[in-house]
């Protein structure tokens, strides 16, 4: 199969769909991959790297995009890449479609087959291609979070895992799932007091048998949290519901009892976040202060080390784009219920239920297209 890797163009995006590693799986596989110049700069590969790996490196988006069969990259397409998209051609990437009712119709119209990684769903129902990005925003909210305590930076001047003689911080994870226990990991390895809470009993019991003794684990509900904020420095948030906004954990009124300089960091803010005066911000302005309070609600926190993120992103989707190059994405799709799951829009029509709802679109069930 003719492979291309574009350079991702959405603003501020540094990660890229491919690495020389990636790459030199598929070439092994007996596909041509052709990746665009430049696009691994920001992760920090260079064309050489790609080329050493079996690549042919392109000076254009327009030439990567003509010659391929199927596109691997990162963020959905922009309106500048629209009309690049040929009809069959397949595009492996995040669209989350739900989000951006222009993008679902302009791939309905460029007749595009589109498998989103948001959606590749294993038996278990994790989402195996989100989760790397989980791990990374988990373990970076800490480090951000510990930098935000410092005065400098408004928060209250304390170190997260104290010095002899001194006690540590107090952190306090709200929710403990992928980004959650990636948080409390990191707060505990650092030395940090830390509390997580979660509404599973089970996922508790889990958390409580692998993580660190510093690390305590409390049943979530409205009382606790309104107790335990008042003496914590770093609060993460990190809960989830799927399919739904995240409930405001807490509220406006909480601010006021905690103690100044407390710094909040909302991972959950990309789903409205579970702070009520969280507000999206971006890694050039990443905070804010209310009630003395500081917010830190990046949406794209992994962007930020897209060295790391990047290859995270990939040795996930590496197995699937390999299935899909060496199978052709129906029989591949067929195969595997995992890679199924992940068709969004095939041909014009919409294949995946949640995306036709979202819009009141015409859906047609994925097996009619297989
Ligand atoms: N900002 C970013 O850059 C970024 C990056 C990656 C993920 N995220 C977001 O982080 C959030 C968490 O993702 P995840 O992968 O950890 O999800 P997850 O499903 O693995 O974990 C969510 C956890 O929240 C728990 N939960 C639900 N309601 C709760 C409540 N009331 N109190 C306490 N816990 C509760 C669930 O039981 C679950 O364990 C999501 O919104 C995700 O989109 C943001």
């Amino acid at each position: 199969m003719i492979i291309g890797v574009p350079k991702e163009i959405k603003n501020n995006e540094n990660r890229v769909g491919a690495t020389p590693a990636g790459v030199n799986e598929l070439v092994r596989n007996g596909h041509t991959v052709y990746v665009q110049a430049t696009a691994g700069e920001g992760s920090g590969f260079a064309d050489e790297d790609y080329v050493r790996a079996g690549a042919t490196i392109l000076p254009s988006i327009e030439e990567v995009y003509g010659i391929a069969e199927m596109i691997i990259k990162v963020k959905e397409p922009i309106e500048s890449e629209y009309n690049l998209i040929k009809e069959d051609q397949l595009l492996f990437t995040y669209f989350h479609f739900a989000s951006y009712e222009p993008l679902t119709h302009a791939m309905i119209e460029r007749k595009a087959v589109c498998l989103a990684y948001e959606t590749v769903e294993r038996p278990d129902r994790s989402l195996p291609l989100l989760v790397p990005m989980s791990e990374v925003a988990g373990r970076m909210s800490i480090q951000e979070g510990a930098k935000y305590l410092e005065k400098p930076l408004k928060g209250r001047g304390i170190l997260l895992g104290g010095v002899p003689g001194v006690q540590p911080a107090k952190v306090l994870v709200l929710g403990g799932g992928v980004v959650g226990t990636n948080a409390a990991k990191m707060a505990a390895g650092m030395g940090a007091d830390v509390t997580i809470l979660d509404t599973n009993l089970a996922r508790l019991r889990y958390l409580d048998d692998v993580l660190p003794a510093n690390v305590k684990t409390q049943m979530s509900n409205g009382y606790v949290i309104r107790e335990l904020v008042q003496t914590h420095d770093l609060i993460i948030g990190a809960v989830l519901i799927p399919g739904a906004k995240a409930p405001h954990l807490i509220t406006r009124d909480m601010l006021a009892t905690m103690k100044p300089g407390t710094v909040l960091v909302d991972v959950a803010v990309d789903q409205g976040g579970c702070i009520e005066t969280c507000k999206p911000t971006t890694h050039e302005n990443p905070t804010y202060i209310i009630d003395d309070v500081v917010h830190y609600c990046v949406a794209n926190m992994p962007g930020a080390v897209p060295y790391t993120s990047t290859q995270a992103l990939t040795n996930a989707t590496l197995p699937y784009a390999v299935q899909l190059a060496n199978k052709g994405w129906k029989q591949a799709c067929a195969d595997s219920n995992e890679l199924k799951l992940g068709l969004n829009v095939v041909n014009g029509k919409v294949v995946y239920k949640g995306v036709a709802e979202a819009f009141n679109l015409d859906y047609t069930p994925v097996e009619s297209v297989l």
